[in-house]
């Protein structure tokens, strides 16, 4: 394990699990904005330090990291040691969902067995407070739109079922008798829908590793000509224009609703509960390039493709729960998520 320095602080400690990672970096700046300290653990497998010195950047001052793998046990307890963590945010995991069709084995150690060890560390340290990075996913393929938190959940593919996997445990965990319990599981799942864009600054941003899978990174790339053309994958759903509709969220949006979820967590008491974090909106493929065209002054060719296999026509949220219960909506709208996610591309056309 090895660790960077850090100085003296009063600030309470908040645990990022994947601090390094797209979503957790945005929340690593959104924990300092609110006065927490991001302590990060990441195992740099999908992302890269300079993500932590650019929150550093931004912030002036960087968050306190340690190279680890959730998966080891021992490097863990050395952290909880080290800290008096208020709360735990976990991000760390794999995401890519053809791939966990590939190495489903390894997406349940990473994504599950990851997260058990995590809690098993943590309740042996007393420690009780949870935010989960779940996903929209966990809807499978939803009867109707939009999605509240209330409607069953179900998984197509092992990354989605590694999130849902995860999600029962943790409510099994806050289920049980208090007096069973080592310590009283205080748990909040978050279930994202679309992130897209990227920090204001043009520094911290979406670096897939690759060819990427999603939509955003894909039509960005194709914008500033690594790729060549956009693949839509198909035009004949029951859609406005026949292309899939999905809830397309700011990425600092979401990290904002994290630190409500965090305040969330000091009022709510013991239990778990899920909240969907999207814009309530929902855009379709071709309303995403005329979009993202607009932002960037750029051209983005694209061809019609055949449905990619698991793919549902449309996805958007109710995200009334949020907005009651944690005082979180989001605020910025579809041109400001396309000239972040432009400022970020054509900043740093190869990542980080
Ligand atoms: C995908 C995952 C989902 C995961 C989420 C966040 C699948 C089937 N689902 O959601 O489990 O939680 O990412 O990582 O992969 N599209 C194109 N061309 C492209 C890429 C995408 O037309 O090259 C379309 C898709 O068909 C879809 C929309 O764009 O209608 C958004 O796709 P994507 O960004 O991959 O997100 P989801 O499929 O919603």
């Amino acid at each position: 394990m090895s660790s960077s320095s850090s100085a003296p602080t009063t600030r309470p400690d908040v645990l990022v699990t994947g601090g390094a990672g797209y979503i957790g970096s945005h929340v690593c700046v959104e924990l300092f904005n609110a006065g927490y300290r991001p302590v990060v653990v990441d195992n740099f497998s999908n992302s890269k330090p300079e993500a932590l010195r650019r929150v550093g950047e931004i912030c002036g001052e960087a968050p306190v990291f340690y190279e680890l793998d959730l998966n080891d046990p021992k490097g863990l307890t050395e952290v909880f040691a080290r800290h008096s963590f208020s709360a735990v945010m976990h991000f760390a995991g794999l995401k890519a969902v053809g791939e966990s069709s590939r190495i489903p084995l390894t997406y349940y150690r990473e994504n599950v067995g990851g997260t058990l060890t995590l809690c098993e560390v943590m309740a042996a340290h007393g420690q009780s407070r949870l935010i989960f990075s779940s996903s929209a996913t966990v809807y499978g393929d939803p009867a109707s739109v939009p999605i509240d938190e209330r409607f069953p959940t179900s998984a197509t593919n092992p990354y989605g079922r590694s999130k849902l996997m995860v999600e029962d445990i943790l409510q099994d965990m806050a289920a049980a008798p208090a007096a069973d319990q080592v310590v009283p599981w205080n748990i909040t799942l978050l279930r994202y829908f679309n992130p897209v864009g990227a920090h204001d600054s043009g520094r911290i941003g979406e670096d897939p590793a690759g060819i990427p899978n999603n939509l955003l990174p894909y039509v960005a790339q194709v914008a500033i000509g690594k790729l060549p053309e956009l693949s839509v994958f198909g035009d004949d759903y029951d859609t406005v224009d026949g292309t899939g509709v999905r809830d397309y969220i700011h990425v600092v949006d979401l990290a904002r609703g994290h630190v409500a979820a965090l305040k969330g967590l000091s009022t709510a008491g013991a239990g778990c509960r899920a909240y969907n974090l999207g814009t309530g909106r929902g855009y379709s493929v071709l309303q995403m390039v005329a979009a993202f065209e607009r932002a960037s002054g750029r051209k983005v060719p694209y061809r019609i493709a055949p449905r990619r296999p698991g793919d549902i026509a449309s996805c958007y949220a109710n995200a009334d729960l949020a907005r009651r219960e944690l005082g979180w909506s989001a605020e910025f709208g579809l041109e400001r998520m396309m000239e972040d996610a432009w400022r970020w591309q054509s900043g740093n056309p190869n990542g980080y």
